[in-house]
């Protein structure tokens, strides 16, 4: 199973991004509320934060809420803000695993940004109260689309000077994230969606049919052979 010695191909610890679907089919086959799907959702991704720390993952990012979610149920959206509000409040957690949390979405000031005050507060702590962390670097993707965060790159670029590759690259939200190595979407859907589509380019696939709440360490070692 990979250890220690799970790389990129260039030589620095590796980066999984995950879309995590599949929160509303755990919870229908259950007979459960879609929120307990997220639920357990927002469990799960605690449960594997413990397990990539373990494999020396360099790199975490996951989708937590796109720019197209907004539109979903008024009491499903305020759901997963609480469990967004819950997991930037893992501080001790993160900090018992030295994990350094990170943010990505369309800038706060931006007037086309969404992310209520409250979880900007919930984000802002987190990411000062784990900054020291020097291990593993988990990026949530909160209000975040990826031709929304491409078209802000290229705005800033044009001020610059010429607009070419290095110039969007200096200018994505996140510039120091490396390349994404092994992508996992869950859940059975064979397609990638609004996610780190410039980050993500020449990058393996990981497709698997278990919904999120039931990606474990298994599926993760699965998804770091790609990249071995
Ligand atoms: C997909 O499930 C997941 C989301 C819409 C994003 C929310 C993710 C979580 C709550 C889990 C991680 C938690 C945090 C706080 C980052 P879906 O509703 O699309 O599932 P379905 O396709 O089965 O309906």
């Amino acid at each position: 199973m990979p250890t220690s010695d799970t790389h990129s191909p260039t030589g620095r610890p590796v980066h999984v991004a995950c879309i995590m679907d599949g929160n509303g089919r755990w919870a229908n086959r259950r007979n459960l509320p879609r929120t307990e799907g997220h639920t357990e959702g927002e469990e799960n991704l605690a449960r594997l934060v413990r397990v990539a720390v373990t494999r020396n993952v360099g790199w975490l990012t996951v989708f937590g809420f796109s720019t197209e979610n907004w539109v979903r149920p008024r009491g499903e959206v305020r759901h997963i803000l609480g469990l967004h509000k819950k997991l930037f409040g893992r501080v001790a957690e993160l900090n018992e695993l030295n994990v350094r949390i990170q943010w990505m979405g369309r800038p706060f000031d931006l007037p086309e940004a969404r992310t209520p005050k409250y979880v900007q507060r919930a984000i802002r702590r987190a990411i000062r109260d784990t900054a020291k962390n020097t291990g593993m670097v988990l990026t949530v993707a909160f209000d975040y689309g990826s031709h929304a965060e491409m078209v802000h790159a290229a705005q800033l670029a044009a001020t610059q000077g010429p607009v070419d590759e290095a110039a969007i690259e200096r200018n994505l939200y996140l510039p120091d994230l490396p390349p994404v190595d092994v992508l996992v979407r869950t859940s059975g859907e064979l397609r990638i969606s609004n996610f780190m589509l410039w980050q993500s380019a020449g990058s393996e696939v990981y497709f698997t049919e278990r919904p999120w709440p039931e990606f474990d360490a298994a599926e993760l070692d699965a998804a770091l052979l790609l990249v071995r």
